[in-house]
């Protein structure tokens, strides 16, 4: 048995990433980039307009700006809030030059602020079948909507870790 447990601890040691976890409804958590595993998708600032970056992940305070709330928890469609701020897809249009993914104020009869928290893979899409995806994977750069697909997989793989 320790044997085993050695070899386990072993193992999970090389594992780049960290499994997903699942996020109870209501629970903030860091988004990490399957691309670059210290980015984490977050609003630019705390205010309307907002662009989704990709940031170091924060403290899990609740001023951090990189712990997200999605409203409904995995695999249920809800909005992604962080205080006021809702990830908003409303005139976004995916391989344009409004591309760009933001944060506005939250607004519960928005079908744009709607997300889906998925399982396997660990994507974040909408109802229109697009993805939350990450371009180059370097702290600052703007998060995109994406049609969700094979090619773009590995760029719209994020692992949610939930903030305790
Ligand atoms: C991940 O991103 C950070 C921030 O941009 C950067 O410092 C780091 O070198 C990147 N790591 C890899 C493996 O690319």
């Amino acid at each position: 048995m320790k044997s085993f447990a050695a070899l386990l601890s072993a193992v999970v040691a090389v594992v780049p990433f960290v499994a997903a976890d699942f996020i109870p409804a209501g629970s903030a958590a860091h988004f990490f980039s399957s691309q670059n595993s210290s980015l984490v998708f977050a609003p630019s600032a705390a205010a309307p307009g907002a662009d989704l970056v990709a940031a170091l992940a924060g403290d899990g305070s609740s001023s951090d700006i990189t712990a997200l709330f999605p409203t409904a928890g995995t695999g249920v469609p809800g909005q992604i809030v962080y205080g006021d701020f809702c990830i908003s897809a409303n005139g976004v249009v995916p391989e344009s030059s409004s591309q760009v993914l933001y944060v506005a104020e939250c607004d519960p009869e928005d079908a744009a602020q709607i997300w889906t928290v998925n399982e396997s893979p660990a994507t974040v899409s909408n109802a229109d079948g697009n993805c939350i995806s990450l371009g180059r994977p370097a702290r600052g750069v703007s998060v995109v909507l994406d049609v969700c697909n094979d090619v773009l997989l590995p760029h719209q793989i994020w692992n949610p870790q939930v903030v305790a």
